[in-house]
């Protein structure tokens, strides 16, 4: 039989080290593993199992990793993988989607604030530098009713590794933090920041709702203004993206009237007549 995966000792990991009183609610444990098949399929596990809030793992490298749509999220060592449980009493189950938006205003907030990045955010989750995808999240819930019993919210960044190392069609597609800097940079500190952001963001959304956090992710986000084609899973959609709606739906101006997006991937995006 497999044997559990087991966690890296905590004394000495320096992602343990960098932690310190970066945050009271979203990390109260961490738990680093050298490998995992998706650091969001084990923590769904240990989220079924009762577990509390605040616990977070952490792999160097996924031997599975998911993203959206079901598609694969490629995971070598030097990318940063990380899955947070949360529990939001407060947050309604049709606003599950919000934790999506607001863990994507906080990575976006942390790549300009610490590595002094210009990131754009593609709704509802792809964190992009000069229009290539950087980080991607993949936030899963599990509902009770119209409640929300443990939200699972997986962070995948593509930092210190090359672009000549990714699967040939994301080449074009996707970017590394090493890419953008010209540099490595060291991943417990961007982890620090990141924990510290997110904490920040995801308190407001807890205690204020969207309005809190709209005024930020708006002017960060590059689909709206643009006329975009939507993929739904079950076909596409075209039209001029509008707004973002309180539940973080995106509205969607169509030939046949305003439609309600409430999952769904912008495959193109164009600026309108007026933008140019
Ligand atoms: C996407 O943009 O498609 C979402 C990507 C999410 C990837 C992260 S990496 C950590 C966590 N574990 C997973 O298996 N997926 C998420």
């Amino acid at each position: 039989m497999a044997q559990p995966p087991i966690p890296l000792e905590p004394r000495n990991d320096p992602y343990q080290q960098a932690l310190r009183n970066t945050s009271q609610i979203i990390l109260k444990r961490l738990l680093h593993f050298e490998s995992l098949p998706s650091t969001n399929a084990y923590l769904k596990d240990r989220g079924a199992l009762g577990e509390r809030e605040g616990l977070i793992i952490l792999a160097d490298t996924q031997t599975a990793g998911i993203g959206r749509l079901t598609r694969p999220w490629h995971s070598p060592v030097g990318g940063l993988y990380f899955s947070i449980l949360l529990r939001p009493m407060t947050i309604k189950a049709s606003d599950a989607p919000l934790i999506t938006l607001t863990a994507g205003l906080a990575v976006a907030m942390v790549l300009q604030s610490a590595l002094g990045l210009k990131p754009s955010l593609k709704w509802p989750n792809d964190v992009l530098i000069a229009n290539k995808k950087v980080a991607g999240i993949l936030t899963e819930a599990t509902l009770i009713g119209d409640d929300i019993e443990y939200i699972v919210a997986g962070i995948g960044i593509n930092a210190n590794m090359a672009l000549i190392d990714f699967p040939q069609p994301l080449q074009t597609t996707a970017t590394t933090l090493q890419e953008c800097l010209q540099h490595r940079i060291e991943l417990p500190r961007l982890f620090s920041y990141l924990i510290g952001q997110l904490e920040f963001w995801y308190i407001r959304l807890r205690d204020q709702g969207f309005k809190a956090i709209s005024p930020h992710y708006r002017p960060l986000c590059t689909t709206l203004g643009k006329h975009v084609v939507i993929e739904l899973g079950d076909g596409q959609l075209k039209g001029l993206a509008k707004d973002i709606e309180p539940d973080g739906s995106l509205v969607l101006e169509t030939g046949s009237g305003r439609q309600l997006i409430r999952t769904g991937d912008v495959i193109s995006a164009r600026h309108t007549g007026e933008d140019k």
